[in-house]
């Protein structure tokens, strides 16, 4: 299989260029990284134990691809639901410029996986599932507390009913979360 991406400091800064809110502290590039972190945790879980989908791998690639890619194009901190649409958007328009390289069926999913995180549904594919998990789990920076039943993982299930939350503090550089991952 083809690495997605040439170079990761490249891609990163290419999507920095065109992101509409980055400099927020809720959604801008602290809660990027934090949402690659968290959804390596997760992989490795359902890795092991494939609790959903037995058999299943997410594909880390993706994870870190969604992650960099969610939430570039939000317009503010509200609920702006067309983020995600425009994100997927944003994705075939990297694709179309060769900076991230990726067949069409792993396309569709991470396609899938950004267009619809602002929906508030579940997912049983297992990409899709810890892309959404994670970026879920986060949702305590603002003060809410995560619900298990907007969860897809059964880990995830078990760390928000748990109150076994990400820690916010000093997400890791991308090249760590790319490490995190093992897709550096
Ligand atoms: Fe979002
Ligand atoms: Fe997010």
């Amino acid at each position: 299989m083809t690495r997605a991406w040439d170079d990761l400091d490249r891609l990163v800064d290419a999507v920095e260029a065109r992101s509409t809110h980055l400099t927020s502290e809720i959604h801008g590039v602290d809660h990027w990284r934090a949402v690659g972190a968290t959804a390596a945790s997760l992989a490795d879980v359902v890795d092991m134990a494939s609790p959903d989908a037995p058999g299943a791998r997410p594909d880390r690639e993706l994870l870190l691809l969604f992650a960099l890619l969610h939430d570039s194009q939000r317009l503010d901190d509200g609920r702006d639901l067309e983020h995600g649409p425009r994100a997927a958007a944003f994705l075939e328009d990297l694709r179309g410029t060769g900076l991230i390289h990726l067949d069409d069926g792993r396309a569709a999913v991470l396609h899938e996986a950004i267009r619809d995180h602002t929906g508030g549904t579940t997912s049983e594919q297992p990409t899709v599932a810890v892309c959404w998990d994670a970026d879920r789990l986060l949702i305590h920076r603002v003060g809410f507390v995560p619900n298990a039943r907007f969860c897809s993982t059964l880990e995830a299930r078990r760390r928000a009913d748990a109150g076994d939350l990400p820690d916010l503090v000093g997400p890791p550089t991308w090249g760590a979360v790319a490490g995190l991952l093992a897709v550096a």
